[in-house]
């Protein structure tokens, strides 16, 4: 019977738009359950999104949509990423689907008539960003990140969390492998050794959650509804146990460093509660940092995977954050890093070596795989083969610890090797050679069999990582289709001879010096946008090729496709302004802060224009504002309406203006 392997990404809120940030878990997780697969084993991978809480909440209502329609739709656009990514999670959960609820309200149940839950009452600080109850006074910032915090004060339901500090500290010292690495897994122990606190995890200022069982003027706090995801999905509380039995308890949940003490801690805890098992280990990795900090959508430095799958294709990223990030570290994206790793490992790295090989053998043999020779043989090809069966041994182990870093370094010295290898033994010159003898054919047939052999391993072992363009040399190295391929039993020498080759054809075509401006004014024109009112409170009309915005709700009143009704345009308000005053925002290359006259008041908006307008050229220029667009903050300032501009794909946004003079304040109809 098979080995089964469950392993989790985070859920993911739906307040931001997906960017790499997500991505990186999401493809870490990808890789592994791939390999999994390729072993055979019973693999199942789950991910999906967080849609409950106070901060989701506020998020649509800043959008002026209802919590449903909003988290619709951004949970769709995450569906549609990891679609367009060409990841192959095996399901997606939503915290708002009714399998969800009917889990955690079952958790719920049983942690309480297991005598874990009371009621109590709550005064003291929250932290809306992190969903986070904090040990601060009133006024003081959340001592996480920073952020401020609110004073609350709630008829709450209690978890005994404190009932659970021994068993844990036991769990963490007896079982060293539960939360990697270990410098994480210090953190952890020196927080339940310094005490556990009961943890409120109930709330009723707000109602966009899960109704407390029994008691729905409550919701559930929004952590324990998440969490359960996890059990939730393999339909725990519902009438088929089957996935839950096969599947839980989780292999791996797999975590961005921030969360580790939901994930450690209270986690656990509830499960034990609940009388459950525990997962095998939660591993957090380190932050993607971008322009120096966190990759995160509040500080307005984020990339997005579309840009650089619409320019470098999916494998590009993959190979890149697992190579150049050292997992369980933090690591910095930048578009040359990312250009120059696929150029020197890709284009001419692997993709190098799969068609100089396999061209020489369409030509010197007729697309056969040669027969090595007996006689010609030298140190150097026995040299390769070793050096190929030491890859397969190191690789397994360093991917297994999730060094996937140290792990494709070494089997990309294989790649090396092999091209070092090419250049000293010259085949070209054996299979040009005027009169070709039978030593020079024998020893040709050799070089090109070895360097067919060492990428067909190289090929195999990197498929996890990148699937896309490894099914294609193993398609071209005529082995069919590589998902087939049973990894544990790869080994130096399988390579048949005779084998057919497939249509040779370059993988990795190498990027010029436009692929990182391509990408770089992607993104400008996606923070223009942003800026400008789609982004995380609506949906971007500049949509990446495959990754189009989630179908409208259908309205009473039948309506075309792709149409709106009169009634909805009327809903947003569009008047004439005239710029007061402008300035460039601090530390924000493309926006300004403009005081705007609207006839009837002044003021303040943040618009994403300053890479196309200099201050000082707009004061007294009448423009067109959204002026009943609920205010939102960018980089601290509250921004109240949105400046109306062309968003040209690829250019500086434009103003709308008009020819004739039109009056300030006058509404656009
Ligand atoms: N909803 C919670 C998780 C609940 S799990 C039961 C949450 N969501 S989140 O949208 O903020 O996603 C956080 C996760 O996304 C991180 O833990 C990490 O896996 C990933 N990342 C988001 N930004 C990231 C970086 N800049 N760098 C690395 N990973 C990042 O927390």
């Amino acid at each position: 019977m098979s080995k089964t392997f469950y392993i989790t990404t985070p859920i993911y809120y739906v307040n931001a738009r997906p960017h790499i940030g997500h991505a990186y878990t999401t493809i870490a997780c990808d890789t592994i359950a791939r390999r999994h697969r390729m072993f055979g084993d019973d693999t199942w991978f789950l991910t999906g999104t967080d849609e409950h809480g106070q901060k989701i909440e506020r998020a649509a209502q800043a959008a002026g949509k209802t919590p449903q329609q909003f988290t619709d739709e951004i949970s769709a656009e995450f569906r549609a990423l990891w679609q367009h990514m060409g990841l192959t999670p095996d399901d997606f959960i939503r915290t708002t689907s009714a399998r969800h609820q009917q889990g955690v309200q079952a958790l719920w149940r049983k942690i309480r008539d297991n005598g874990y839950i009371y009621k109590g009452t709550y005064t003291g600080q929250y932290c809306v960003s992190d969903e986070l109850y904090v040990d601060a006074e009133p006024g003081a910032p959340c001592p996480d990140c920073g952020r401020p915090t609110e004073t609350v004060q709630e008829e709450n339901y209690y978890f005994k969390l404190s009932a659970f500090q021994d068993q844990l500290v036991r769990l963490y010292t007896e079982q060293p492998d539960f939360i990697r690495p270990e410098t994480r897994r210090n953190e952890v122990l020196s927080f339940v050794r310094g005490g556990l606190r009961d943890l409120s995890i109930s709330r009723s200022t707000f109602s966009w959650g899960i109704p407390v069982p029994d008691d729905p003027k409550h919701v559930v706090y929004v952590w324990l509804d998440a969490l359960a995801n996890y059990i939730t999905a393999l339909g725990y509380g519902s009438s088929d146990a089957s996935k839950f039995d096969k599947y839980w308890p989780a292999d791996v949940h797999m975590i961005g460093k921030e969360i580790v003490r939901f994930h450690c801690v209270y986690w656990p805890a509830f499960l034990l509660a609940a009388g459950l098992p525990l997962p095998k280990s939660i591993t957090a990795h380190g932050w993607l940092l971008f322009e120096e900090s966190k990759m995160s959508k509040s500080r307005g430095n984020i990339v997005r995977a579309e840009t650089i799958v619409d320019v470098l294709g999916t494998d590009a990223l993959r190979y890149f954050l697992l190579r150049e990030v050292v997992f369980g570290q933090d690591g910095s994206f930048s578009f040359d890093a990312l250009v120059q790793r696929y150029n020197s490992d890709l284009a001419n790295g692997l993709g190098n070596l799969a068609s100089r090989t396999l061209t020489m053998i369409a030509r010197y043999f007729k697309g056969e795989v040669p027969y090595p020779s007996n006689t010609a043989h030298t140190p150097a090809d026995a040299a390769i083969a070793e050096t190929a069966t030491k890859a397969i041994a190191d690789y397994g182990t360093l991917f297994d610890q999730f060094q996937f870093s140290r792990a494709l370094e070494t089997a990309w010295g294989l790649v090396s090797a092999v091209d070092k290898y090419i250049v000293e033994n010259e085949p070209w010159s054996l299979g040009e050679k005027k009169d070709r003898d039978e030593e020079s054919r024998s020893r040709l047939a050799t070089v090109l069999y070895t360097s067919a052999e060492a990428l067909r391993i190289v090929t195999a072992l990197a498929h996890p990582v990148m699937p896309d363009a490894t099914a294609k040399i193993w398609a071209q190295l005529g082995l069919g289709d590589i998902r087939k391929f049973d990894l544990a039993g790869l080994q130096w020498g399988q390579l048949r001879l005779g084998t057919k080759l497939g249509d040779v054809q370059a993988v990795f075509p190498r990027a010029d010096k436009s692929a990182v401006e391509r990408m770089q004014t992607m993104e400008k024109v996606e923070d223009v946008v942003d800026v400008l009112g789609g982004g995380a409170t609506g949906v971007s009309p500049v949509q990446p090729s495959a990754v189009r915005p989630p179908a409208a709700p259908k309205p009473a009143v039948a309506i075309p496709d792709g149409k709106i009704s009169i009634d909805d345009f009327a809903k947003v308000e569009l008047r004439v302004a005239q710029v007061k005053t402008a300035e460039r925002v601090k530390g924000a290359d493309k926006l300004l802060r403009l005081e705007v006259d609207l006839g009837t008041e002044v003021r303040q908006l943040v618009a994403g224009i300053a890479e196309a307008y200099e201050p000082e050229a707009l004061i007294g220029r009448k423009v067109v504002i959204v002026a009943n667009l609920a205010p939102r903050k960018l980089r601290g300032l509250e921004s109240n309406g949105m400046i109306v501009a062309a968003a040209p794909e690829g250019g500086k946004p434009v103003l709308a203006s008009f020819l004739e003079d039109v009056p300030v304040g006058t509404r656009l109809k």
